[in-house]
């Protein structure tokens, strides 16, 4: 696993998330409480980019249908996604970011868009 700078501390203030990138890996980075987190950006329901979403208590909610998932497990914890995000572990220090990643992350979760259903 390597860990890459993506951001300031001062670019994710308290109670917002937003979207940056490890090569092709996009990620949402969210500061809840005092930390950062960093997961995938793509909601596991229908793919809508969790950066758009909003930070509350339990975790972070997806701004199309309002699954709500765990910022520290992925977890879903409120439906309709039932499926967990990525998260990757972050890094404070000196005022920067760091996520870390491996190569079978980047591979996995680069950018995408939904496929089209053909049946
Ligand atoms: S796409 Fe996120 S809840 Fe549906």
């Amino acid at each position: 696993m390597v860990f890459h700078r993506v951001a300031r501390s001062g670019q994710v203030p308290e109670g917002y998330v937003r979207r940056f990138y490890v090569g092709e890996l996009e990620c949402a980075v969210a500061r809840l409480h005092g930390t950062v987190y960093a997961t995938s950006n793509y909601c596991t329901h229908l793919d809508c980019l969790l950066s758009s979403g909003k930070l509350i208590d339990d975790g972070i909610k997806c701004s199309c249908h309002g699954s709500v998932f765990d910022l520290e497990t992925g977890d879903p914890i409120y439906p309709p996604a039932s499926v967990p995000i990525q998260v990757y572990p972050v890094r404070e220090e000196d005022g920067e970011i760091h996520v870390g990643v491996t190569a079978a992350d980047v591979a996995s979760g680069g950018p995408r868009r939904r496929q089209l259903r053909r049946d």
